[in-house]
C-alpha cells in the first residue's frame, strides 16, 4: 500500500487528518503488510495512538496498547503545574521563601499508560516516581513507560506504607466523565477505551472524592494533590479538597482547554 492509497482509505473511513495519519503509519510500519493491517485497524475506528503503539506526550513517546486510555494533550497542563510545584513554585505564595520544596517523591495515581509519571520523572530532578492503576493492561504499558515503581491495585492500596506522609506531588488524572455523559463521547473513546478509565460516577467526581479523602495520609506537609477536572467540576472538586483538609485552588489553560484543581496539605 502506497501513501495515496493509505490516505484514500483513511479519508473514506472518515479520518479528518488522513494525510498526517498516513504519514505516521508509514513511518511506523516495518513492512507493507504491517502498513495495510495498521491502515485497516485505523479505518475500523481504533484510536490512531493504539494503532501506532505510542502517543506523543510532553515530548515523550508513551507506549499505548489497544484497550488502554490514550494520554490526552490537555493533560500536559497537569504536568506543567506539577513540575512548578515540585520545584517549589506555588503561585499564590511564590516564591516559597524559607520553605524547602516538598521531597521529590511523586505518585501518579490512576496512571493508565503512565504518561504523567513518565513526564514528571523526566522533568523533576531526582524524582522517585510511583504509579498505580487498577487495570492490568494499563499497568503493563506503564511498566514500559515509567522509570519507577508501578503497582496494580485500587488507588492507594498497593503503595508501600513507607510513603505515608512523604509524598511531595500526588498527581492524578482520574476518570471524571459523569456516567450519563459517556454515551456522548466520541466513538473512539466509547468503543476502545475501558469504561473504568472514563466513568466518574453520577457527577464524575466519585474517584476524585476517594483520592482527596486519602491524600492527607500520604502527602508530606506542604505536599500537593493535583487532579484534572472539567471546568464545570472545578468548584465542587475544590470544595471536596477543602473538606478533606487540603487548601484548594484551581488553575486553567485556555490554550490546552484544561483545568486542574490543586490541594495543598498546609504544614501545621
Ligand atoms: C482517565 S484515565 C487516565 C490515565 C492516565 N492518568 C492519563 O492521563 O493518560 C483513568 C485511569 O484510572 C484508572 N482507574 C480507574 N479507577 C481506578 C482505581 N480505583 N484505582 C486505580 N486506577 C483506577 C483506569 O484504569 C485508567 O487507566
Amino acid at each position: 500500500m502506497d501513501e495515496p492509497l493509505a490516505v484514500a482509505r483513511l479519508r473514506a473511513a472518515g479520518c479528518v487528518f488522513a494525510e498526517d495519519e498516513a504519514r505516521l503509519l508509514i513511518a511506523t510500519a516495518r513492512t507493507p503488510d504491517e502498513l495495510s493491517a495498521m491502515v485497516e485497524r485505523r479505518a475500523a475506528g481504533l484510536p490512531l495512538e493504539q494503532v501506532l503503539g505510542w502517543a506523543e506526550f510532553c515530548d515523550l513517546r508513551i507506549a499505548v496498547d489497544p484497550g488502554v486510555f490514550v494520554p490526552r494533550r490537555r493533560t500536559e497542563f497537569l504536568v506543567q503545574q506539577a513540575v512548578l510545584l515540585a520545584r517549589g513554585y506555588d503561585p499564590p505564595r511564590a516564591p516559597l521563601e524559607g520553605m524547602t520544596p516538598p521531597r521529590a517523591i511523586i505518585v501518579d495515581l490512576c496512571c493508565g499508560a503512565g504518561a504523567i509519571g513518565a513526564a514528571l520523572a523526566a522533568a523533576v530532578d531526582q524524582a522517585e516516581v510511583h504509579a498505580v492503576d487498577i487495570d492490568p493492561a494499563a499497568v503493563r504499558c506503564a511498566r514500559r513507560n515509567v522509570p519507577g515503581h508501578v503497582y496494580q491495585g485500587d488507588l492507594y492500596q498497593p503503595l508501600p506504607a513507607r510513603l505515608k506522609g512523604q509524598v511531595g506531588i500526588l498527581a492524578a488524572n482520574v476518570p471524571y466523565v459523569p456516567t450519563g455523559e459517556i454515551g456522548f463521547l466520541p466513538p473512539e473513546a466509547r468503543a476502545h477505551e475501558p469504561f473504568v478509565a472514563l466513568d466518574g460516577g453520577p457527577d464524575g467526581l466519585d474517584v476524585l472524592r476517594r483520592v482527596a479523602a486519602g491524600a492527607p495520609d500520604w502527602l508530606a506537609p506542604g505536599g500537593h494533590l493535583v487532579i484534572e477536572t472539567s471546568e464545570r467540576q472545578a468548584p465542587l472538586a475544590a470544595a471536596v479538597f477543602a473538606a478533606s483538609g487540603l487548601t484548594p485552588r484551581a488553575a486553567s489553560s485556555t490554550e490546552l482547554n484544561a483545568t486542574v484543581v490543586i490541594g495543598t496539605l498546609t504544614p501545621s
